[in-house]
């Protein structure tokens, strides 16, 4: 596993919001998470990329107990996060937001940069612009093209379909398949259950902080119980 989250439990002040939440990733694969709002898919993946700490359970990552560390030391472990509502840097342009996603490297980053551009072209033709002025998408793009600028080996992504159109959904979700396809593990969190049941591998469904269902993207897309809560009937 390349990942291994076992009983996780995460609090705000006194709300607990995780209530013991354990799964796994394999390498290779892509994973989702979905689930209504509140749930605690967001929770998941900021405890993961260590933004928010967690109360009790552990991480594992690549065999390494991850749990205290700093979310520095994910990053240059091999996990990088494309955070939920695309925080870009508004006052920046494209290029500096991408070199903000390097910020750990002191190798040459041209080539991953070039690598960002073919899969987004749009961003190299707005790169001296900045990110403040790019349509919902690019920014879309742009969080994404910065979390891959430290060469992921796991992507954590949260709702990249957000507030866009059924034409850019499309875009971003075919560009997830392809990030796979080239050997990025990822972790995807999102409310389109229809889209991110078809692009998975394997899914759980989260409810008010626990995993109640888990299996394949196809299991879950046959289980009535999805279907109900999370397909439209
Ligand atoms: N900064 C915060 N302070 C207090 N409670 C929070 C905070 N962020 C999230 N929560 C609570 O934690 C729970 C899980 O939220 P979240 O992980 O954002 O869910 P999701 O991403 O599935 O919509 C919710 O009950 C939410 O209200
Ligand atoms: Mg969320």
């Amino acid at each position: 596993m390349m990942l291994e989250v076992r009983d996780l439990t995460v609090y705000y002040d006194n709300i607990r919001a995780l209530k013991g939440v354990s799964f796994s990733v394999e390498e290779g694969e892509i994973m989702t998470l979905i689930g209504a709002n509140g749930a605690g898919k967001t929770t998941t993946l900021i405890t993961l990329s260590g933004l928010k700490k967690a109360q009790s359970g552990s991480i594992r990552f690549l065999g390494k107990e991850i749990t205290k560390t700093t979310p520095q030391s994910r990053v240059a472990l091999g996990i990088s996060q494309s955070p939920e509502g695309r925080r870009v840097f508004p006052g920046l342009t494209v290029l500096e937001n991408l070199e903000m996603g390097a910020y750990l490297r002191k190798d040459d980053f041209a080539p991953d940069m070039e690598k960002v551009f073919r899969y987004f072209p749009r961003l190299r033709e707005r790169k001296k612009q900045s990110a403040g002025t790019l349509s919902g998408g690019e920014q879309q793009m742009l969080a994404m093209g910065r979390a891959l600028m430290s060469r992921p080996k796991l992507m954590l992504l949260d709702e990249p379909s957000m507030g866009l159109s059924p034409l850019l959904v499309a875009e971003i979700f075919e560009i997830i398949r392809r990030l796979n396809e080239s050997g990025t593990t990822i972790l995807l969190v999102e409310q389109n259950a229809a889209l991110a049941l078809k692009l998975c591998h394997r899914a759980a469904v989260m409810e008010t902080g626990r995993i109640v269902l888990a299996g394949t993207g196809e299991e879950l897309s046959r289980s009535p119980a999805v279907q109900k809560a999370y397909l439209g009937g």
